[in-house]
């Protein structure tokens, strides 16, 4: 369906988004940075998980991905080139400690403040993500988010980090994601650590969303004027017609997709009312956990690549509700089949912009999967051009109309291991080619670089 993206270029200016905006690219350490055993790293969920075969596309592994683990300072250097001011990338917990908890591993150290302090010296700020999915296996193997051990397991990793890196390291994300490593790691099994079920399901969400919290108060306690963030997926959710049954399906899976882990942190609770399935949580909730699950954050990440349209379903267990796949919709999509609506971006801002206690949103991820191919040396992916152009063009029609949105970053630098779907839908804004690790930048990359060049 790609030749039904919407041709039209969008003349975009930096200058319109004002000097505080911030640009960036988002990436995350499993998907690119590789060396999966080297230097005293234990193995994480997603190295087993993705060595088990048929988990991974094509059974794809991420032992070596774009190994950024060698070549970050290319990388960086590439960064640099491309006027990037930003960089949003995750820690290894299975590279900082040896089983997940106790003992340090230095190498892992040393290597994050290399990382972090090249980037300070490109004119880079890091943006460091603590948990972007890959939970140390040895954790999982006592039962992982599910045990609620984990609050204890998490803490002590997070403060490693802040002590390690916090007099550097000023812009923190807790968690990435948490609807989606809880939703496809322990309801679907179909990410890491491949479990199923309601009963793995609901302590992993009640743990994660206290994890938040108490990470984030061990940041602000340990870390001098941290900005302090967490990110959260989400998408417009329409109903396939304006039928009761429909409208009150897509309010459902409007509170699981996209209330679920935001309101109790703003200290609404969670969204039980719309989705009933949530009371089921009570026995994991003790006392005082409501009060533990609020914080202050300085800002909210969210990440958004689609809309959902979705109809009532008898069938769907929990949710009686069903997603109307975009390729059945005869709608423009990207690799990954999901709907191209440049316009869900816009109503996402909107609607967290309307819970009054987030002072400022970012986008933490945006972005697209095409099948880029260089030809002669060149990746010219118009497609992926034409889809962030739309994008932003709606990001800065929330920002015209006032709402807090402060910032945005492109998922992703460069092409990487994209979990479930291995190496097959291709993301970045620079070509990677997985043999021999050559860098190209493709035609979106000269046109962010561009954009981001031309000064306010
Ligand atoms: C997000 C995730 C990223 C990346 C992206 C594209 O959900 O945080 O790691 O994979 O989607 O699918």
């Amino acid at each position: 369906m790609e030749e039904k993206i919407n041709s039209t270029e969008i003349p975009l200016s930096i200058t319109d988004f004002g000097e505080e905006f911030v640009w960036g690219v988002a990436t995350a350490v499993f998907q690119t940075e590789g060396a999966y055993k080297k230097d005293g790293k234990g193995y994480s969920i997603w190295d087993i998980f993705s060595n088990e075969k048929g988990n991974i596309y094509q059974n794809h592994t991420a032992r070596e991905s774009c190994d950024f683990y060698h070549k970050y300072k290319e990388d960086i250097l590439l960064m640099k080139s491309m006027n990037l001011k930003n960089f949003r990338f995750s820690l290894s917990w299975s590279r900082i400690l040896l089983n997940g908890i106790g003992e340090i591993n230095h190498n892992g150290i040393d290597f994050y403040n290399d990382v972090i302090n090249f980037c300070l010296e490109s004119g880079i700020t890091p943006w460091v993500t603590l948990y972007h999915w890959d939970l140390p296996h040895s954790l999982e193997l006592q039962g992982g988010w599910t045990n609620r051990k984990i609050l204890h397991w998490f803490s002590q990793y997070v403060k490693v980090c802040a002590s390690h890196f916090g007099d550097r390291v000023k812009h923190w994300m807790i968690l990435n994601e948490p609807m989606v490593f809880t939703g496809g790691g322990y309801f679907l099994g179909v990410h890491a650590p491949g479990k199923k079920g309601i009963k793995q399901f609901l302590p992993a969400v009640h743990h994660a969303q206290l994890s938040q919290a108490i990470g984030a108060r061990i940041l602000r306690k340990e870390v001098n004027n941290a900005q302090i963030g967490t990110t959260y997926s989400c998408s417009q959710i329409t109903p396939k017609n304006q039928s009761k049954r429909n409208a009150k399906a897509a309010i459902r899976v409007d509170a699981l997709l996209n209330r679920l882990f935001i309101e109790p942190v703003l200290g609404l609770g969670y969204p039980s009312e719309d989705l009933p399935i949530l009371k089921k949580l009570k026995p994991y909730i003790l006392s005082g956990d409501m009060e533990r699950s609020t914080f202050d954050f300085d800002f909210i990440g969210i990440q958004n690549y689609t809309r959902e349209v979705v109809g009532h379903s008898y069938f769907v267990p929990y949710l009686r509700a069903k997603i109307i796949k975009a390729t059945k919709r005869n709608v423009a999509t990207t690799l990954m089949d999901w709907e191209v609506y440049p316009a869900s971006i816009y109503e996402m801002i909107k609607k967290f912009n309307s819970y009054r206690k987030i002072p400022r949103l970012i986008i933490t991820e945006n972005g697209a999967a095409f099948k880029d191919e260089p030809i002669d040396g060149e990746v010219n992916d118009t497609n992926r051009k034409l889809f962030l152009q739309h994008y932003i063009q709606h990001v800065l029609k929330a920002k015209q109309e006032g709402l807090n949105i402060g910032g945005y970053f492109v998922w992703t630098f460069t092409d990487n291991f994209e979990w479930a779907e291995g190496y097959y839908p291709r993301f970045g804004l620079v070509h990677v080619d997985f043999k021999s690790q050559k860098r190209t930048l493709k035609s979106s990359g000269k046109w962010y670089r561009d954009f981001l060049g031309k000064k306010v």
